[in-house]
């Protein structure tokens, strides 16, 4: 029942140190030198960093979307994502107009259920806010425990919502101490951008990122900001993705409105010029909001250093290429949006991120799990190494480099939108509330093990 983690450097948000951790059945229980490990079993952490287990906000597991349902499932996608360092993963819950909240969060669990191999919660969509979905809400937050809420602004005519139904989920969110999320892209505009671009013969995966300009972004950025402060609610800008949604939360910020943001491995480390890979390759790098142009990247890990970003999501949404993205030959409106990040987000931030001097090893840990777990609902409980919290632990080799590819990756997908890249930095064990998932980097984890996390209301961090 009892570990000892031996000789590691202990690294949280805030310190960086070297101790034994000591786990009592889920709980770490002890942190210190040269601990007593009488009757423990003692695991060698030796030139290994000790990090809180990864908490990722953003996936989209078993999700019906463009046409098809994602390559990953609960089972897979959780699989994948533990052996890439994360522990924890909040995903989204669709609904739909005309549907009751506990019909579509019910749907939610069944998926999750007997499959998930680390812990999960879920952030709910919302279609419409009407009288009915804006008093249900009262229950999902306090009895369900899913303290998060997300608007699209964008996909018309599928999953985009108006500003009222927005502005209407901030105020109602104000009240219940939840915090609203939104996918910020100007529907409106980008439908009229495309049926213009297809009426002109373009068809070719490019013409996704084309008629998606950062402007879109960064004018629904501004929006959903301004919505915030008269609601005075708290917002959460989903996979930022460009310097003109950047500015907008940083404006909103200096101004004192609680907006949050969050970007994503992809935006930071690839560029749209992926997009023109010959033989509709181009369609393995369909994301909404896009690529952008390589400058926006520097933006990106600046506004993560100096902390007008707080996370990074990999918004897993993965779909194979063969027969999925295909979907989309002849039409880029055809092409399912999405990648499979769930593995490397962790792994991708270490190594761009610490490895090359971007951020520090402690706003690794800030942007790859502590804040996710403030926001939502989690901490101390997540995201951080402190005496009673889950023992969600990664063991981590920064010496040891290894090359990302869907040859050698877990999640049920046939590409890797990193393939080829080098990474920094080794993943060698996890352990969920003090029981190994990845040991050794094998996986000896048990569908099923993952448990809901019911998360407590919105409190500022
Ligand atoms: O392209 C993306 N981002 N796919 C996932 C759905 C979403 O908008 O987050
Ligand atoms: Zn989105
Ligand atoms: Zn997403």
């Amino acid at each position: 029942m009892r570990k000892l983690i031996r000789g590691g450097t202990v690294v949280t948000a805030s310190e960086t140190y070297q101790a034994d951790v000591l786990i009592e059945a889920d709980k770490v229980v002890a942190i210190g030198e040269q601990l007593e490990a009488s009757g423990a079993e003692v695991i060698d952490a030796g030139g290994c960093y000790v990090f809180p287990g990864g908490i990722d906000p953003h996936t989209h597991l078993d999700m019906p979307f463009g046409g098809t349902v994602t390559a990953d499932d609960f089972a897979s996608g959780t699989r994948a994502a533990a052996f890439g360092g994360t522990t924890s993963i909040i995903d989204f819950c669709l609904s739909n107009k005309g549907q009751s909240l506990r019909e579509a969060i019910a749907i939610w669990h069944e998926k999750a259920r007997g499959k998930a191999v680390i812990d999960y919660g879920f952030h709910l969509m919302i279609a419409e806010a009407n009288d009915q979905v804006l008093e249900e809400l009262a229950h999902v937050v306090a009895e369900e425990g899913i303290v998060s809420l997300k608007v699209f602004m964008a996909y018309k005519n599928v999953l985009q919502a108006d500003d009222e139904t927005l502005f209407k989920t901030l105020v109602r969110a104000r009240e219940l101490g939840a915090l609203v999320q939104v996918h910020a892209e100007n529907g409106d505009v980008i439908d009229y951008l495309t049926k213009r671009a297809l009426a002109e013969g373009k068809t070719d995966p490019i013409y996704h990122a084309l008629t998606r300009p950062p402007e879109a972004e960064g004018e629904a950025t501004g929006r959903a900001a301004a919505l915030t402060a008269l609601a005075d609610s708290q917002l959460y800008v989903v996979h930022v993705s460009c310097a003109q949604a950047v500015r907008q939360i940083a404006e909103a910020r200096e101004k004192g409105w609680q907006v949050y943001g969050e970007t994503c491995p992809q935006y930071l480390v690839l560029d749209i010029s992926y997009l023109e890979q010959p033989d509709f390759a181009g369609a393995k790098y369909v994301w909404s909001p896009p690529l952008r142009e390589k400058w926006h990247q520097d933006v990106l890990w600046n506004a993560l250093c100096n902390g007008i970003l707080q996370t990074v999501g990999s918004d897993q949404c993965s779909f194979n290429f063969k027969g999925q993205k295909e979907l989309g030959r002849g039409d880029f409106t055809k092409i399912p949006n999405g990648g499979p990040l769930i593995e490397d987000r962790f792994g991708v931030v270490y190594s761009e991120g610490v490895h090359k001097g971007r951020i520090s090893l402690n706003q690794f840990v800030d942007v790859i799990a502590t804040k996710a777990a403030k926001l939502f609902g989690m901490f101390p409980r997540k995201g951080t190494i402190a005496v009673g919290s889950d023992a969600d632990l990664v063991i981590f080799d920064p010496g040891a480099t290894r090359i990302l590819s869907a040859a050698t990756h877990h999640m049920n997908v046939d590409y890797n939108p990193f393939e080829g890249m080098k990474v920094h930095g080794q993943v060698v064990s996890v352990l969920l509330r003090g029981e190994f998932v990845i040991r050794d980097k094998q996986f000896v984890g048990r569908p099923g093990f993952g448990q809901f996390i019911r998360r407590t209301p919105f409190r500022r961090p």
